[in-house]
């Protein structure tokens, strides 16, 4: 068992990564203190992992809100189906949420945990790759709203992050991968040695192994708390974070959040954005073939079809990275060195737009 630590002062909390976690009643008492307690999952999670759950609960009052899955269910009326429960349930201010399953579970327990009561305890038990290593960690909560992703949410750290990495025994690989795209995010913000044991333990990762896997979850968890810990509510470095993310965005909801997985949208992402740095005259040629090439070693999708370049420019500028009229973009100087910028030709990005948008 791994234990990490995210340092916001009063708001500090442990991010525990090991096989097993969800099962163990003294973990759980240790880490969810509340007598009343409701936990949020889904309608696929559930069957798998809410019974171990609540039986290590036990004795409390242990509440379940099973939510419809999918990312297109992430909305404003599905937390309010949470928030009733809590309501019909007279849960109060000393209760605890706890979201079992991923991130889009992760974003709506904690979402309805912020805001009930002002917001009250809750702890994440991540079940995908992509929210052990991403989505759980640092208190970044919230739904999607027609006009894009992302765009209603609150910042509201939890209280503990468990990661129980048996539970990846069950994921979908196509899951699994799209998990890897923000793993392999991590290598190219600030850990070039990171990027290069990702290339060559690939096979491991793919075929699920398990102590390759407990190292890029306890690695990418401490980068993300490190980056979290100096930027909690993103006025600077934070935005690092949002690699790939400004592009795969527009790549998710150009297509309406239908054909790409999150993480797929990220993959596509990051090689726009290394495309983009080349294009800017700050990385060479061989350094984002390495990035195409390990996206392409995992499995992860690299063409985007269907989305013209006008198409993506406009969904790019919904998003929030707009700062006085001007897209903020994370680039990189070398693979592990990103850094976010408005100051870059906007030809670079006509170029970047015209070539991965064909
Ligand atoms: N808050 C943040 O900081 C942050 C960061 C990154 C991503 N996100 C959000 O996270 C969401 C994506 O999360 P995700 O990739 O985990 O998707 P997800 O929550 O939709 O989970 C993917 C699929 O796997 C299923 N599943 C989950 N755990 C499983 C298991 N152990 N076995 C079998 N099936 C399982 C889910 O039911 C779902 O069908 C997006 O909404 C994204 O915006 C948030
Ligand atoms: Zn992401």
């Amino acid at each position: 068992m791994d234990i990490l630590k995210v340092e916001l002062g009063e708001r500090s909390y442990p991010i525990v990564i090991g096989a097993g976690l969800l099962a163990d009643p003294e973990l759980l008492r240790q880490h969810i203190p509340a007598r009343d307690v409701l936990i949020v999952s889904n309608t696929t999670v559930a069957p798998l992992y809410l019974q171990p759950v609540a039986a290590a609960l036990s004795p409390r009052r242990v509440v379940e809100a099973i939510l419809p899955d999918g990312e297109s269910n992430k909305t404003l009326a599905t937390v309010g189906r949470v928030i009733d429960v809590l309501v019909a349930n007279r849960f109060g201010r000393d209760s605890c949420v706890v979201a079992l399953g991923g991130g889009v579970v992760g974003d709506m327990a904690g979402f309805a945990a912020a805001c009930y009561q002002r917001g009250v305890a809750y702890v994440q038990l991540p079940t995908t790759l992509l929210a052990q290593v991403d989505s759980s960690v640092g208190g970044k909560t919230g739904v999607n709203h027609p006009g894009g992703k992302n765009l209603i949410g609150a910042f509201h750290q939890p209280q503990a992050v468990l990661a129980d990495t048996s539970t990846l025994s069950t994921l979908p690989p196509r899951e699994l991968r799209a998990g890897l795209a923000e793993v392999i995010k991590y290598g190219l913000i600030c850990d070039a040695p990171f990027f290069a044991w990702l290339e060559t333990h690939a096979g491991e990762l793919l075929a699920g192994d398990p102590a390759a896997l407990s190292h890029v979850i306890r690695r990418s968890c401490e980068i993300k708390a490190h980056i979290v810990g100096r930027d909690e509510r993103e006025h600077g470095d934070r935005a690092l974070l949002n690699l790939g993310h400004t592009f795969g965005h527009a790549i998710e909801s150009a297509t309406h959040y239908t054909e790409w997985l999150h993480g797929e949208a990220v993959g596509a992402g990051l090689l726009m954005a290394a495309t983009m740095s080349k294009e800017a005259g700050l990385l060479g040629d061989a350094d984002v073939e390495r990035v195409r090439a390990l996206l392409e070693r995992v499995g992860l999708p690299v063409k985007i079809g269907g989305v013209g370049p006008d198409v993506a420019l406009e969904h790019m500028r919904i998003d929030k990275k707009v700062v006085a009229g001007r897209l903020r973009l994370v680039l990189m100087r070398a693979i592990g060195e990103a850094f976010v910028t408005a100051d870059y030709p906007e030809e670079a990005l006509q170029r970047t737009l015209q070539t991965c948008f064909a």
